[in-house]
């Protein structure tokens, strides 16, 4: 399958921790997945972090020092070459949106990224809501680096309940894309779970799934099960 797009077309990419999976990291509700081990309600909410900060900083510095030990695959690697060549050809707007909170993508060379769920490198002021790039351990007698207070710092990571990240730039691009492709999430967390809905809202767009097994989505155009470190290089070398 080749697409050819016409000369001007804006894309929209959005990945779930399913592109990280090939790198060693864990998914989220996959077989032995971070939710089987943690409770969300524990390490994920607002009231968890309340109750025993200590525990969410434990299992974010957990998640934060394993950064160090994996790199971007095949499928990040991808995605950024597109992009690059995207800007190079001035073939319009590229914009990766990613519910992941590691670095692969930044690491692998991605520019526009918006990460709506947060990131693990970055820290957040409780006090001031300064974000800062922070890559140790947080705990809760560590002096804040923006305001001094022991434990004022927390992870910069949206928790459910909490408000994603650039929405209004999202749903933007979205109703100006003219492909939009989701890559190696299950589609169960709103609203990112709802981005393919709002792109299908502009009738020119394309939408792809690429995924291991498929979301089941009625609302992409194609969609291919299978490994991201190989579907993905596919996709991007298959668009002229
Ligand atoms: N290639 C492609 N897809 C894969 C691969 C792979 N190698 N391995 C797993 N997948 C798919 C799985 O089939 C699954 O559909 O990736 C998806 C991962 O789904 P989840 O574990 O639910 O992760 P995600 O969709 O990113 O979760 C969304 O939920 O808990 C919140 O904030 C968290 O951002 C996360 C959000």
């Amino acid at each position: 399958m080749v697409y050819k797009h016409p000369s001007k077309s804006n894309i929209v990419i959005l990945t779930g921790a399913g592109i990280s999976a090939e790198s060693g990291l864990s998914t989220f509700r996959d077989e032995n997945g971070l939710w089987c081990q943690h409770r969300i309600e524990d390490v994920a909410t607002p009231e968890g972090f309340r109750r025993d900060p200590q525990l969410v900083h434990r299992f974010y510095n957990q998640r934060r020092a394993q950064l160090k030990d994996v790199k971007p695959n095949a499928a990040h690697l991808a995605l950024a070459e597109w992009e690059r060549r995207w800007k190079e050809e001035e073939r319009g707007n590229f914009l990766l949106v990613t519910q992941n909170v590691d670095d692969l993508h930044q690491r692998a060379g991605s520019r526009n990224i918006i990460a709506l769920h947060g990131e693990l490198l970055k820290a957040r002021c409780s006090h001031t809501e300064k974000v800062m790039a922070w890559s140790e351990d947080l705990a809760t007698d560590l002096p804040c680096a923006c305001c001094g207070n022991p434990g004022a710092m927390r992870p910069h990571i949206v928790w459910f309940g909490e408000m994603p990240l650039e929405m209004e730039t999202i749903y933007a691009a979205l109703s100006e894309c003219d492909m939009f492709v989701s890559i190696g999430t299950s589609g169960t967390v709103y609203p990112a779970a709802g981005f393919v809905m709002e792109a299908r809202r502009n009738q020119k767009a394309r939408t792809v799934e690429i995924n291991l097994e498929s979301s089941g989505s009625p609302y992409f155009h194609e969609v291919f099960e299978g490994k991201a470190s190989q579907l993905v290089p596919n996709l991007a070398n298959s668009i002229s």
